[in-house]
């Protein structure tokens, strides 16, 4: 089987990627993220502008937290309000809210040659407090639909089964396997 890039400088979205597809390596590698609150937009931009660069099948991918009570803030600005707030800002946001409902959303574009596109969100809701210590971003604060854990206390199997990322992944799987 052909190698894939993960075109990624996120480690932690990596292995989460490397749990579900053996034959892949993580490529770092600058490419313009366009301001959207539609993350398959970004993706495709993403897309459009690798493809000349690079020769092997890849991927990417985008994601956000969307919470309901803060009208699905952060959404496609996850990254840049974690790297200013983190997960102690959110849960100052959310002090005393009632309404903790929130979503994971993941979108994957894949190019071999022409681009496809799979999705995936994880409901749940953002806890009151920061538990576990493993995992990435707000995986600390983020309880997903059907488990009393956050997805820092999970291991990367336990959370792939649930995540965002995971269902996502779990359809990119299926398509390469088929082609
Ligand atoms: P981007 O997809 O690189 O734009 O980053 C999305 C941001 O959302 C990450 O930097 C994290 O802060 C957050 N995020 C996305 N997926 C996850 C996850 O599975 N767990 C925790 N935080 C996540």
């Amino acid at each position: 089987m052909h190698k894939i890039f993960f075109v990624t400088s996120n480690k932690g979205k990596f292995s989460e990627a490397e749990k579900k597809i053996k034959n892949i390596e993580q490529k770092s590698f600058d490419y313009p993220e366009i301001r959207s609150e539609n993350l398959g937009e970004i993706v495709v931009y993403g897309i459009e502008f690798l493809k000349e660069k690079i020769r092997k099948p890849f991927f990417i991918e985008d994601s956000g937290l969307f919470i309901d009570v803060l009208n699905n803030f952060p959404g496609p600005f996850s990254k840049y309000v974690f790297n200013k707030i983190g997960c102690k800002g959110i849960l100052k946001l959310m002090k005393n809210e009632k309404n903790r409902n929130a979503v994971f959303k993941s979108a994957i574009g894949y190019y071999d040659g022409e681009t496809k596109m799979f999705e995936g969100i994880c409901e749940g809701r953002i806890s009151t407090r920061m538990s576990g210590k493993k995992g990435f971003g707000y995986d600390p604060i983020f309880i997903p639909k059907n488990s009393d854990k956050t997805f820092a206390q999970m291991d990367i199997g336990e959370k792939n089964i649930y995540s965002h990322r995971g269902n996502a992944l779990t359809k990119l799987v299926k398509h390469i396997q088929k082609s």
